[in-house]
Formats: C-alpha cells, structure tokens, sequence
C-alpha cells in the first residue's frame, strides 16, 4: 500500500509528538484572580468554587507567596467590601479592600503583576455593574466617574494593570483621561472588551456577593449570539486606549478569541471564568474525567485559538502541566 500522507508518522514518540507541537504555553502568560475579603486572619472556602478561597487584606500575601511557588507572577484581585451602598462607594476609597491588598503586596512582592478589576457590582446594594435611574436602568454615563475614580484609586494604591468589567460604554477612555489628568499615564488598561452575559459566572457571584438582586445584565453584557459585534466592541476599546484586550468567558467563545487575536492590534487576553472552573471540578469529583489532562487540554485550545494571555483560576495547575511538560 502506498498512502502518500502518513500524518501519523509524527505521532510515534512523545519527543516527537513534543518537537512538532504548534501550541507551545508559557506560565508568563497566565494571570489567577484572588478574592479579598473585609476582616483580619481569614482564609474561608470560595462558595461554589471547591478548593479556592477568600482572604483577608493580611493573609493575601499567603495566596500570591503558594501561587509564586508554582510560578505565577500575575494577579488580578477582587474585592469583597464589609459594606454597599447604591452608588458602591467602597470601590474608590483610598482604603477599600482592593486598595488594601494593593499596598501589602505592592510592598510584599515589588516584582509580581498586580491587575484590579474595576467595576461596581460587588460593591452596589442592588449588584449591578453601575448606578441605576429611577426606573432601575444602569445609567451609563452616570457610572463612567465613579469607574473612573475607581480606577484611579487601586492605579494610586500600586496596580501595574486596571481591568474594567462593567461593559458601560465609553469607559476605557474615561479611565485612560483621569488616570492620564492624574500623572498615572505608566499604569494600563486590560480592558474586559468582549464580555458576554453567561451563566458561567454564577459561582463567582456566589463568592463576590455580586448577584443583582434584581434582572440581569443583558442590557449592559453582551448577547452571546453575537460575534461580529465582539470586533465592534474590541476596536471600540483599542481606540479608546486599551492596552490588552480580554474576551470572556473562554470556553465556548474560542471562536471570538480567533477573531480577536486576528483583527485586534494589540495583545489579547482569555479569562476562563469561574464556571468553567467548577464544571471540570465537579467533573473530575464524580469521577468522569481526569482533571490534570482537562486542565491542560482545555488551556491548551485557549492559547491554539489565539489567546495571548489566560486569565484562569487553575493557573497554578496549568503552571504544573506545563513543567510536567504536558503544555510547554
Ligand atoms: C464583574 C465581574 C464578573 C466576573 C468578573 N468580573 C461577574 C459578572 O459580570 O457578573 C466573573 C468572573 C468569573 O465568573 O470567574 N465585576
């Protein structure tokens, strides 16, 4: 028989399966989220997110010295303030949570890459993303100051990176002017541009407190039937200044990140979001798959669709594979 392709020729040996992988994951590209939490000595399981926690202002550096261990030098940090108010006043108090948490890491771990979300929906009564009107809307226009002070605020407390998630319009270029007015012209915006409105994010509502009491935010997050409108929303952030575009969730939108990655001019960023955490947590728990190979695989197709950087609550386990030699 003479077959002229024999594609599996490559396939024999794992060293040659290795030479001619095409997806090569470095753990320079990989970024975990933190939650921190109001209070003193608390390390408290995240609810709904098995084998993650919630960590007070002085235990956070315990997180970021174990996830250093396996090799990550990326975080991005949420806050969970003691008190909200309508406006989510917590967000832009020169010593909120995340400002906290800024200042003992920034004086703990000169070197690390601290990222802030910005966004008000863990810190407003009602759990929206911005201020409402009268008839319960997100006001946009009304909410660009307040994302804009908040900003400011975790930039002056020492983040390298702002990452706003709110999806109001106009908000990266009303973040890059105050930061800007402010002297604050070396910190950057990884903006969340392409952010749909999933059920993906549950447990982290669950664990943020950041559930809207009312609705949902289908009018500010974007229709997951959509993609054409993912360029829309990434050329409108690019224009507007950011300097990393993220598309989330990860998982059932690596056609977007293609489309991104191919299109945008600038670097892009995956963010595997807290129910693709729990899907392959509660899977492996009853037994239907290995975790370490879903880990990696699933890393692996972000990173092949042409995600620059992962934004990923497994990034220590992904660090693992990759030394494993299952990602690198
Ligand atoms: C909003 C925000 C959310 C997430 C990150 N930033 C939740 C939401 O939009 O409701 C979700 C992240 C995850 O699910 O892991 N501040």
């Amino acid at each position: 028989m003479t077959l002229s392709e024999r594609p599996r020729r490559l396939r024999q040996t794992p060293a040659l399966r290795r030479l001619v992988r095409e997806t090569r994951v470095s753990r320079d590209a990989l970024v975990l989220p933190l939650f921190v939490r109001e209070g003193v000595s608390i390390r408290e399981n995240a609810p709904g997110l098995a084998g993650l926690y919630r960590y007070s202002p002085d235990r956070i550096p315990e997180a970021v010295e174990t996830a250093m261990t396996a090799g990550i030098n990326a975080f991005l940090l949420f806050g969970i303030p003691a008190h909200k108010d309508r406006e989510g006043s917590e967000a832009w108090r020169e010593d909120g949570i995340v400002q906290q948490a800024l200042k003992t890491l920034r004086s703990r771990f000169p070197e690390v890459i601290l990222i802030t979300d910005v966004c008000l929906c863990e810190y407003t009564s009602h759990g929206h993303c911005g201020v409402l009107t009268e008839a319960g809307l997100v006001d946009n226009d009304q909410t660009l100051p307040l994302l804009a002070m908040t900003a400011r605020s975790q930039a002056e407390a020492g983040a390298d990176l702002v990452a706003p998630s709110d999806m109001m319009d106009g908000r990266v270029a009303a973040i890059r002017q105050v930061l800007d007015q402010k002297g604050l012209t070396q910190v950057g915006i990884m903006s969340y541009a392409v952010k749909y409105a999933s059920s993906f994010y549950r447990p982290f509502r669950d664990t943020a407190g950041s559930r809207p009491a009312q609705g949902d935010r289908r009018n500010y997050q974007m229709d997951w039937h959509n993609r054409r409108e993912a360029s829309r929303e990434a050329a409108l952030d690019q224009a507007e200044g950011a300097d990393i575009l993220m598309v989330k969730p990860a998982l059932a939108y690596l056609d977007v990140v293609a489309e991104v990655a191919a299109t945008a001019n600038r670097p892009v960023a995956a963010y595997s979001v807290s129910g693709e955490y729990a899907m392959l947590q509660a899977a492996a728990a009853a037994g239907l798959l290995d975790l370490e190979e879903a880990i990696a695989e699933t890393a692996a197709g972000v990173f092949r669709a042409g995600a620059d950087i992962l934004v990923s609550y497994f990034a220590p386990e992904i660090a693992t594979a990759i030394k494993r030699g299952d990602l690198g």
